[in-house]
């Protein structure tokens, strides 16, 4: 599905990855850890096709990312910053999003069925997002990101502004498209969040992939 060759990314002199080789597969489920600072969302913005690698190639289905339109890849392959960005006023504004870009109509359905399996039932796609608590923007944008099923879903910390009920609410819909065959990379600082459904783990640190663990 995914094949980082050598990958590197050098800024202002200084080198924020290095050499990192990595293969993805169809389904997986990769956590990815490492300290502050090592290169983590970095790494995930160059497989989000948001940045370029200054070294390497990234292959996605087997062919360069260089060969695919951008906006064409960004519809397989889904980043989910680090920071909460909504747009707009609505709810409604938010998750209509994925729909405008790809000229299809938008499913409110969809769209209803993912706020309640966010844990966000109460409110109307119509509501203002401007009075929702921080981890509650932070579920609408899970919640954008999944109205269309992506080839690979890069996730930043995803439930970095949620207590322990709700991570694990998002972590059973993240998983459950992860059977559908969505390969996963998720930057976690949650040791039990890593090791709960992952199928490996890697570890960053000072830009380099230093670690890799099999887990069965
Ligand atoms: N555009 C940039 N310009 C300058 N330095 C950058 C840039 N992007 C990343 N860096 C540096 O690269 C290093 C890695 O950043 P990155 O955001 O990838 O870390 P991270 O592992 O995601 O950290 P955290 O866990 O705190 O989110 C940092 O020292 C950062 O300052
Ligand atoms: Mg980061």
């Amino acid at each position: 599905m995914l094949e980082l060759k050598n990958v590197g990314y050098c800024i202002d002199d200084k080198r924020v990855i290095d050499a990192i080789s990595l293969s993805v597969a169809r389904g997986e489920a990769i956590a990815v850890t490492g300290p502050s600072g090592s290169g983590k969302s970095t790494l995930l913005r160059m497989i989000g096709d948001l940045i370029s690698p200054t070294e390497g190639e990234i292959y996605f289905k087997g062919k360069r990312y260089d060969a695919y339109k951008p906006e064409a890849l960004r519809l397989q392959v889904s980043y989910l910053s680090q920071s909460i960005e909504l747009f707009g006023e609505t709810i409604a504004d938010n998750l209509a999003f994925p729909s405008i870009v790809r000229k299809d109509t938008f499913n409110q359905e969809q769209a209803k069925t993912l706020m309640a399996k966010v844990g966000l039932h109460q409110y109307h796609l119509s509501d203002s997002i401007h009075r929702m608590s921080g981890g509650e923007k932070q579920r609408v944008t899970i919640a954008r990101q999944l109205m269309y099923r992506p080839d690979v879903l890069l996730l930043d910390e995803a439930t970095s502004a949620l207590d322990d009920e709700n991570s694990v609410r998002i972590e059973k819909i993240i998983f459950d498209i992860v059977k559908k065959g969505t390969a996963v990379l998720w930057i976690t600082h949650n040791d039990a969040q890593s090791h709960r459904y992952f199928d490996r783990r890697i570890v960053i640190k000072n830009g380099r992939l230093v670690e890799e663990c099999d887990k069965s």
